[in-house]
């Protein structure tokens, strides 16, 4: 991790500071913000600021030139901080190097990606983004986003997931269900009984035999029913 944040260190300061100035990480001391420039974010799949640990979160920047000179949109990097301590960093978020000429009165966006460690406990968190820029001579930097975020487990949301594929798997069995009942009702040896019949709980076994056992109302006594198939005729039928 040191040598990532020294690698950083020194592509950073190749990119900004080619007059041979001490290796500055970009997060530490970061140049002074432009008036000429206006900024603005959006998370497009994460809105509420709620990112799942491990799974790559977009932001897109929007830049408002409203100075009279062209500027150079160089770099955007991001960090995870403590909530309520920002010197404590996390994570560094990769430093993403950018190419975006914007003259004077234009607008621009860039799409910065970062990856929260899929590490993460179920907490929230500070996020800052930092984007990098200059004109002719003078190096500037702005504070794009910094917020407290909510850092969820993505395993918390395949559980959900999970519930819901059981919800619609028990709804499907339900409507089965539903439809068997009623063929069941229209066999011939059940008309007589038919009011009396309120469960009907039915297996099928590895030989694709079917077995119901009817609990009625009416009377104390069960049927067992078996047949062959599920698409067993009446004839096939024999009551135990
Ligand atoms: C992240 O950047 C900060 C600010 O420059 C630095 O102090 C810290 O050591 C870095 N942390 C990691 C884990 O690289
Ligand atoms: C922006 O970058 C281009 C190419 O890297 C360079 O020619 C131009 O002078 C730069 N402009 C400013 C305002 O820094
Ligand atoms: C982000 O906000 C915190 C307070 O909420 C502040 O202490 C910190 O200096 C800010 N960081 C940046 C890079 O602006």
């Amino acid at each position: 991790m040191l040598l990532l944040a020294c690698c950083l260190a020194a592509a950073y300061s190749v990119q900004a500071q080619p007059s041979g100035l001490p290796l500055r990480h970009p997060l530490t001391d970061p140049p002074a913000p432009s008036p000429s420039v206006q900024t603005q974010y959006w998370f497009p799949s994460h809105p509420q600021l709620q990112f799942p640990a491990g799974t790559p979160i977009d932001v897109v920047v929007g830049i408002h030139n409203v100075g009279a000179q062209p500027l150079n949109f160089t770099a955007i990097m991001g960090s995870l901080n403590a909530k309520d301590k920002f010197s404590f960093f996390i994570q560094n978020f990769t430093f993403t190097e950018y190419d975006a000429y914007v003259p004077a009165g234009e607008e621009a966006s860039l799409q910065y990606t970062f990856l929260p460690d899929g590490s993460l406990p179920q907490l929230e968190f500070q996020v800052a983004v930092q984007l990098f820029y200059n004109d002719q001579q003078v190096q500037f930097s702005n504070t794009v986003f910094n917020r407290t975020i909510d850092i969820f487990e993505v395993s918390s949301f395949i559980d959900f997931q999970l519930l819901g594929l059981w919800a619609l798997v028990l709804a499907v069995a339900g409507v089965g269900g539903f439809f068997l009942y009623k063929y069941i009702l229209g066999m011939p040896f059940m008309k007589q009984d038919r009011q009396r019949v309120v469960l009907a709980i039915c297996t099928i076994d590895p030989h694709l035999e079917l077995m119901c056992v009817f609990l009625s109302v009416g009377s104390p006594s069960q049927h067992h029913v078996r047949g062959k198939q599920a698409q067993t005729t009446s004839t096939a039928i024999d009551v135990i």
